[in-house]
C-alpha cells in the first residue's frame, strides 16, 4: 500500500512539474510521450486503487497555463481538454460509450479534423469587432493576449456579423517559419508549439510582427445562438465569416469510416508543412452534445486520437549489463518511462559497448528511442548531451565477476565462465522457450528459483524435475495443478519436432531457421553430429561462424554425453516431416490474412515442398497466400503485380 501511495505521489509530483514547464513556462524538459507515459501510469494505478487516489491528483485538474504577465479573463464556458485515443479499440470504446449514454445503438456522423499542435485561443467578437483574444489558461481562466493576436495577419479584426460571437481555434507556425526563426533566435525551441506559445505569451507585440504565426479555427461557442445544428455547418459558417478553417476536414457516417480517415491523416502527416499530432473525432450532430454530456475533464462527444510516434525522447537513467545464453553481453538502457507507439516503455536495448561509444551516450543524457510494432525498443541517437563523463564498458560479468573477453573480429563481449550461473539460467530458459522445446509454465524466474534450490542444474535436469515434485508443491506460489501442468508439458515436449531440440541446445550462431534447415536436410541427430565443416558450409544460409560453431559443439565430450542421456530418455531425435516435393523450389511466399489452418501449417507445407516463406512483401515475392481480411500486404502485392493464391489453389499447385 505504502509503495503504491509513494509511486502515485512520485508520478504526481513529476507530472505537475512537467505541466508547469509545459503550460506556464513554454519550455518542457521532457517530450509529450514521456508526459503521457507517466500520466497513463498514474491513471491506471488510480483505477486499480481508487481508494488511494491523491486529493491533489493531476488527473482531476482541469488545466494549467497562468502566470501573472497578462490580465486574467474568465471564459464564457470552460475550455475543456479532450480525452485521448491511441488505437482503434479506444475509438470503438468511445463510440460504445456514446451509444450507452444515449441508450441507442445507431451509427453517428462524425467530423474528423487534424489535431493541430499549437496553442489554443478563444476570440470574442462584439458588434462585428474583435473584442478579446484569450488563451486557454487553466480552462476556466485564460490570459488576455489581444494585443498580440491583433498582430496575426489571418485573424479577422472585423467580421460582417453583429451578434456576439466566440470562436476557438489553434495558433500555430508553419514548419518553414519555425526553422527560420529557430535559426536566427538566441533561444532555441524544441518544437514549433513552444515557439508559438513563446511568441503569443510575451509582452512585446513588436515580436509578433517579426514572426509569422497562423491560425485554424475549429469550434463555434454556443452554435444554437446562431441557429446551427451540426458541427460541419458551424465550420462552414465561421469560414464564411472569414476565419481560417483547415480544408482537410472529413464528414463520415460511422466510427469505422472515422478510423480509416484517422489512418489516412496519420499516413499523410509527413506531407504536411504544419504540425499535427493526431486527429479529433467529433459527433457532428450538435443537438446530441448535451445528452452525451461530459466527464469532469472532457466532453464525451469528441475525442483526440493521438498518432503513434515511432520515436520518443526520454532520459537514460542507467546502463545495465545482461548476459545471454551464449555468454554474450548485451547492454540495456533503463529509461524514464515513456509512451511510444501506444505502449509504455521503460527499457531499450543498447546492443554492445561499441554501439554505446558510437552514440557517445552516458547516464543522464536525453536519448531518442525507436520502437516499431512488435520490435524491442532501441536507443537510436542522442537528443541532448547532459552528462559529459565518458561511459566505460564493464570489464566483469555482472553475474559471476569473471573478466569479460572479446573474440577476434567480434564486437561483443562474452563471459566464458562455464560455471556462470546466469548463462545457465539463460540456457535453460532458451531450451524451454516457445520456439525450442516449448515447455509451458516454466518461466525464467522459476528456473532461477529451481536452480538455486538445486532442483535444476543442466538442460537434462529439466527431464528429472519430476523427482522434486513433492518439494515444489510446498513452495509459495505453486499448487498441485500448476506443477502438474509444468511436468506434463515437460513430458509432452519429449516428442515434439526435432528442430526444436537442435535449436534448444543453444549452439552459438545457430538460429531457428538454420536449425530447421539442419533437421530437415539431415533428418536425424547421428548424421548431424558427424557432419564435416565442408558439408555444413555448403548449405545455403550457413556461413563460416555457424558451421565452425556446430563442429565445435559436437566435438565437446560433455555435450555428447548430455545428448546421449537425452537419447536414453526418449527425446525425439528425428525429423518426421516428410519432404513431399521440390515443386515450390525457388518460390518465395508471403502468408497473410486468416486461413483455415494455422500459419505454421502452411509454412511447413510450403517449406516441405521446397518453397520459402518470408514475412514481408517485396519485388522478390513470388506468391501471396491470402486468407480472409488480408490487409495491407495484399494491397502491396497487387500493386507489385504479384499473384495471389488461396489455400485451395496452393494445394492444387503441389498436387494435393
Ligand atoms: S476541439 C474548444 N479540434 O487539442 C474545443 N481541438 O487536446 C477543443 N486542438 O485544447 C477541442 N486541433 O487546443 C479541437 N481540430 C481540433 C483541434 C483541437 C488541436 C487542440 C485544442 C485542445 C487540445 C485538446
Amino acid at each position: 500500500m505504502k509503495n503504491i501511495i509513494n509511486k502515485m505521489e512520485e508520478l504526481n509530483k513529476k507530472l505537475k512539474n512537467w505541466a508547469i514547464e509545459y503550460y506556464e513556462n513554454d519550455s518542457p524538459s521532457v517530450s509529450d510521450a514521456v508526459y503521457d507515459g507517466h500520466y497513463i501510469e498514474l491513471v491506471s494505478l488510480e483505477s486499480d486503487y481508487p481508494e488511494l487516489v491523491l486529493k491533489e491528483t493531476i488527473t482531476q485538474k482541469i488545466g494549467w497555463g497562468i502566470n501573472n504577465k497578462f490580465t486574467k479573463v474568465k471564459h464564457s464556458s470552460n475550455v475543456l481538454s479532450l480525452d485521448n485515443a491511441f488505437n482503434k479499440n479506444d475509438l470503438l470504446e468511445f463510440n460504445k460509450r456514446i451509444n450507452n449514454t444515449l441508450g441507442i445503438s445507431i451509427d453517428f456522423k462524425f467530423t474528423i479534423e487534424e489535431k493541430i499542435d499549437g496553442i489554443s485561443i478563444s476570440l470574442i467578437y462584439k458588434n462585428g469587432i474583435l473584442n478579446k483574444a484569450v488563451t486557454r489558461g487553466d480552462g476556466t481562466i485564460g490570459e488576455d493576449v489581444t494585443n498580440n493576436v491583433i498582430g496575426i495577419l489571418d485573424v479577422p479584426k472585423r467580421i460582417k456579423y453583429f451578434q456576439d460571437l466566440e470562436v476557438r481555434g489553434e495558433i500555430f507556425m508553419y514548419d518553414e517559419e519555425f526553422k527560420r526563426i529557430n535559426s536566427i533566435s538566441e533561444k532555441k525551441y524544441a518544437n514549433s508549439r513552444n515557439l508559438t506559445a513563446g511568441t503569443i505569451r510575451q509582452l512585446d507585440s513588436k515580436i509578433m510582427k517579426q514572426r509569422k504565426v497562423s491560425t485554424f479555427f475549429y469550434h463555434l461557442v454556443d452554435p444554437e445562438n446562431h441557429n446551427i445544428s451540426s458541427h460541419s455547418d458551424s465550420l462552414d459558417f465561421i469560414k464564411n465569416l472569414g476565419f481560417r478553417v483547415n480544408e482537410r476536414i472529413k464528414l463520415v457516417l460511422n466510427i469505422e469510416e472515422a478510423f480509416s480517415i484517422v489512418k489516412f491523416f496519420e499516413e499523410s502527416k509527413k506531407d504536411l508543412n504544419y504540425p499535427i499530432d493526431g486527429a479529433v473525432i467529433k459527433v457532428d450532430d450538435i443537438n446530441l452534445w448535451e445528452d452525451i454530456g461530459y466527464t469532469v475533464k472532457f466532453p464525451r462527444f469528441m475525442i483526440a486520437y493521438k498518432f503513434a510516434e515511432e520515436t520518443a525522447v526520454t532520459i537514460l537513467k542507467d546502463i545495465i549489463q545482461t548476459i545471454g545464453r551464449t555468454g554474450r553481453v548485451t547492454y540495456n538502457a533503463v529509461l524514464e518511462t515513456t509512451r511510444i507507439a501506444g505502449t509504455l516503455v521503460r527499457a531499450a536495448t543498447l546492443h554492445n559497448a561499441d554501439y554505446i561509444r558510437e552514440l557517445n551516450l552516458a547516464v543522464g543524457d536525453k536519448v531518442v528511442i525507436k520502437k516499431a510494432a512488435e520490435i524491442i525498443p532501441k536507443v537510436v541517437s542522442i537528443h541532448k548531451k547532459i552528462n559529459n563523463i565518458k561511459w566505460i564498458e564493464d570489464y566483469e560479468c555482472v553475474s559471476c565477476s569473471q573478466t569479460l573477453i572479446r573474440f577476434p573480429n567480434e564486437v561483443d563481449q562474452y563471459c566464458i565462465n562455464e560455471n556462470c550461473k546466469e548463462i545457465n539460467v539463460q540456457k535453460l530458459s532458451h531450451f524451454v522457450g516457445r520456439n525450442a522445446k516449448n515447455i509451458i509454465g516454466l518461466s525464467i524466474e522459476q528456473i532461477r528459483k529451481f536452480i538455486s534450490l538445486g532442483f535444476l542444474t543442466d538442460l537434462y535436469s529439466i527431464y528429472q524435475l519430476k523427482n522434486f515434485k513433492d518439494k515444489i508443491v510446498l513452495l509459495k506460489g505453486f499448487k498441485n495443478k500448476s506443477v502438474n501442468k509444468i511436468l506434463n508439458s515437460i513430458e509432452n515436449s519429449k516428442s515434439n519436432e526435432f528442430y526444436r531440440f537442435i535449436f534448444g541446445l543453444g549452439i552459438r550462431h545457430l538460429g531457428l531457421k538454420t536449425s530447421k534447415i539442419l533437421s530437415k536436410r539431415f533428418v536425424n541427430l547421428e548424421t548431424i553430429r558427424n557432419l564435416k565443416y565442408e558439408e555444413l558450409i555448403s548449405i545455403r544460409d550457413f556461413g563460416d561462424s555457424v558451421s565452425k560453431s556446430i563442429i565445435e559443439y559436437f566435438k565437446n565430450d560433455e555435450n555428447n554425453k548430455m545428448i546421449d542421456r537425452f537419447i536414453e530418455i526418449g527425446i525425439n531425435m528425428k525429423d518426421n516431416s516428410v519432404i513431399f516435393s521440390n515443386i515450390l523450389e525457388g518460390k518465395i511466399f508471403v502468408i497473410t490474412g486468416t486461413l483455415n489452418k494455422s500459419r505454421t501449417f502452411y509454412k511447413d507445407f510450403i517449406e516441405s515442398n521446397g518453397g520459402n516463406v518470408s514475412s514481408s512483401v517485396s519485388k522478390n515475392t513470388t506468391f501471396i497466400l491470402a486468407g480472409e481480411n488480408p490487409g495491407t500486404k495484399k494491397i502491396k502485392a497487387e500493386k507489385l503485380g504479384i499473384d495471389i493464391l488461396d489455400e485451395l489453389t496452393l494445394k492444387e499447385m503441389v498436387g494435393k
